[in-house]
């Protein structure tokens, strides 16, 4: 016998029936982004490989170890998708998106590649719901947006999640606090893990999310970052945090969030859940003015965020989970052979009346069609027997409610849909 294929490392099938679940998070995504004005962008999975490199930046974890990179046939370097902004904005200059009413409002849902070590909750393909609103750089921006997260979270019956929320600065007060930093950290070179000592060269501030306890301890002492942010950065910042809590939207400063990807400017957020360990982030996002012209575009402002929906499935409260409704709650079930034809036609008849109907396609006995049924999470089984047939009258067995019911079959629909 040959040897089993198995799926790659770090990737996984979705199956029946958590895939409903998958389904009644995007219809609300879909909904609740679509009540703010946004529309759906689909781009390709794999972009040229330099995207990346300038967009998330060369410096990042992401780019230099993470990414799927491979040459084509031609040689030209190509990269699976480690995240979608990149290829927004991109997509942004590429179709001239400036000319559009802005703010432009984008959202996505779709698989990202990253080459990480695989354990609960981080994949090698996992999947992103995010948005991004594209032309504005005012803070009723963030507000929206950050609003909207909320709202979408809630519609899933989350409670209890806190956002994040620090300030980065625009380019200029990094590019100063980087500055101090490498000079306060310097003098501790040898005492840096080999992670932070490459950081200590190509981008301090992300050192400050370090794991690792001796360099918390010597961080309580460096330069903060918020002595150095400009006042227009303070000044946005505020405006920030007085809309969130006018729309009451919890949240909690933390000023060593720096997020792992280059572009970001000004505010950025995560949200992480308990359930998950407090490493790990059920979503992120942020401000990003400096991508569009970094992109080769004339300068245009941006913020969005990305959810992991591998996450945030995993940490889904019980009762949107159990709300999900099984796929056909009804069971055509026919009874003897000659009935096949009549049960096929019948069930043609229930879904013209927009009822969601499974149909036995052999005969079965009466006792394992009830099985069956059962397994299937069918809540109605309705019987089609010769004698049904003759008398025009259909039995259903209401499985919630463990009863059996007689009603004409020209009634039949009628009397399903006033029930489901
Ligand atoms: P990110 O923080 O790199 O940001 O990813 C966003 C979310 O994707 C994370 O919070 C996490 O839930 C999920 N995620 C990341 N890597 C994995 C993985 N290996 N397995 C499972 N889930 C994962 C971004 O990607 C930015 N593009 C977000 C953004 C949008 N910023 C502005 N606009």
């Amino acid at each position: 016998m040959s040897q089993k294929l198995k799926s790659v490392k770090g990737t996984r099938d979705l199956l029946p029936p958590e895939t409903s679940v998958w389904e009644a998070v995007e219809t609300n995504a879909r909904r609740v982004f679509g009540s703010y004005g946004y529309r759906e962008i689909r781009t390709p999975v794999m972009e040229s490989t330099d995207l990346f490199v300038r967009g998330v930046g060369e410096a990042s974890d992401i780019v230099g170890k993470e990414m799927y990179t491979f040459d084509d046939r031609k040689g030209r370097s190509l990269t699976l998708r480690p995240e979608n902004t990149a290829a927004v904005a991109r997509a942004f200059v590429q179709h001239g998106m400036r000319e559009w009413p802005s703010p432009v409002k984008l959202f996505y849902i779709g698989p990202q590649f990253r080459y990480e070590r695989p354990q609960r909750g981080r994949y090698r393909q996992f999947h992103q719901i995010g948005a991004e609103l594209i032309g504005d750089e005012g803070p009723h921006s963030d507000v929206e947006l950050l609003v909207m997260l909320v709202r979408f979270l809630r519609s899933l019956r989350f409670e209890d999640l806190v956002v994040r929320l620090n300030t980065v600065g625009d380019a200029e007060s990094r590019r100063q606090y980087a500055a101090a930093l490498r000079e306060f950290l310097e003098p501790h070179r040898a005492d840096l893990g080999d992670d932070s000592k490459r950081r200590l060269e190509t981008n301090p501030l992300r050192i400050l999310d370090t794991k690792n306890p001796a360099e918390r301890a010597l961080l309580e002492s460096a330069p903060e970052l918020e002595s150095f942010l400009s006042e227009e950065c303070r000044q946005h910042f505020s405006r920030v945090r007085e809309g969130l809590e006018r729309h009451a939207v919890e949240h909690q400063i933390e000023p060593r969030l720096v997020r792992g990807l280059d572009y970001y400017t000004r505010t950025v957020f995560e949200i992480s859940s308990a359930a998950l360990g407090a490493q790990d982030a059920i979503l992120g996002g942020g401000r990003y003015d400096g991508l569009v012209s970094e992109l080769g575009g004339a300068p245009e402002p941006g913020i969005g965020f990305a959810i992991g929906q591998d996450r945030l499935i995993d940490v889904l409260p019980d009762s949107f989970r159990s709300a999900v409704r099984p796929a056909a709650p009804v069971l055509v079930v026919p009874i003897g052979d000659e009935t096949l034809v009549e049960a096929l036609q019948l069930a043609e008849e229930l879904r013209d009346g927009g009822l969601d109907v499974v149909t036995e396609l052999r005969a079965r006995a009466m006792k394992a069609a009830l099985g069956r049924a059962d397994r299937l999470g069918a809540r109605w089984v309705v019987l089609v027997g010769t004698s049904e047939l003759e008398s025009g009258m259909i039995t259903v067995k209401d499985f919630a409610d463990n009863e059996q019911f007689e009603t004409p079959r020209a009634e039949l629909g009628e009397w399903l849909r006033s029930r489901s």
